[in-house]
């Protein structure tokens, strides 16, 4: 089967204060295979968000299933799959960043990654190795290290965001605009890694706001718009709006 298969998927939200219902997806279906990038682009709150946040279980979809080939589990619905589970791939298979940085309060850059690997059950000497080298390679300043990364810049959030999800070499890596409000030289070292992680054999599902960024790096769009998946090389222009 594909690494990812999205099948009629459909998410609801309940305004409770109002006592409304409102569609924020629906009836989504796109697949992709190993070692794919599939970008998702359309406006801001058509739902792009809560396709990634399904797919890594923070949302419950109401409809329609999210197939991932588990390295664990074998073929398996993520829209079922128990908490167990969940937290099972998400320590060994599947990865997520965003442009923001929800962390552990009072842990250092270095104790961040590093927790990142001993979860994965690596040994602690390894894990410090492994962390300096993610750290080193994702340029973050050594006098970041063993500071506390709440007073970070964006793009250093960013980098930091970036080596706890790679560090672990995720099967499937989820990317909620990352480059959001990153200048052009932090956003090609962002194209570089995931080069590298595409290289790699690693399956991705991305969102960016720049089209630009995508072209040339997307094996498949998904267009919210128009609920389509093309499958072409990435042009400029295909989505229209962002
Ligand atoms: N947790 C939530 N509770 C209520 N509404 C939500 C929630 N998450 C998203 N939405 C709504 O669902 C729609 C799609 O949001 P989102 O997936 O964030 O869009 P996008 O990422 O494309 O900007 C929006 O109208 C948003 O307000
Ligand atoms: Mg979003």
């Amino acid at each position: 089967m594909s690494m990812l298969e999205v099948k009629n998927f459909s998410k609801r939200f309940t305004i409770h204060h109002l006592g409304e219902t409102m569609h924020a997806v629906e009836q989504i279906d796109f697949s992709l295979e190993r070692g794919e990038f599939i970008g998702i682009v359309g406006k801001s709150g058509s739902g792009k968000s809560t396709i990634l946040k399904s797919i890594y279980r923070s949302y419950l979809p109401d409809k329609g299933s999210i197939l991932y080939d588990s390295e664990r589990f074998d073929k398996i619905d993520l829209s079922k799959a128990t908490e167990r589970q969940v937290l099972n791939l998400r320590q060994y298979e599947i990865g997520y960043v965003s442009q923001f940085l929800n962390v552990m309060p009072r842990t250092t850059s270095r104790q961040l990654v590093e927790k990142a690997l001993l979860e994965m059950g690596e040994q602690k000497e390894v894990a410090r190795k492994e962390a300096q080298r993610a750290l080193k390679h994702f340029e973050l300043d050594r006098k970041l290290w063993d500071t506390y990364p709440n007073t970070f810049s964006g793009g250093e959030k960013l980098r930091l965001n970036i080596a706890m999800a790679t560090v672990k070499k995720p099967r499937l890596l989820l990317l909620d605009e990352p480059t959001a409000s990153l200048d052009q030289q932090s956003k090609m070292k962002v194209r570089e890694i995931i080069e590298k992680l595409k290289a790699n054999g690693t399956t991705l599902v991305g969102i960016f706001h720049d089209i630009e960024f995508m072209e040339g790096l997307c094996d498949k769009v998904f267009d919210m718009k128009t609920r389509e998946l093309i499958t072409t090389k990435m042009k400029a222009g295909v989505a229209g709006e962002s």
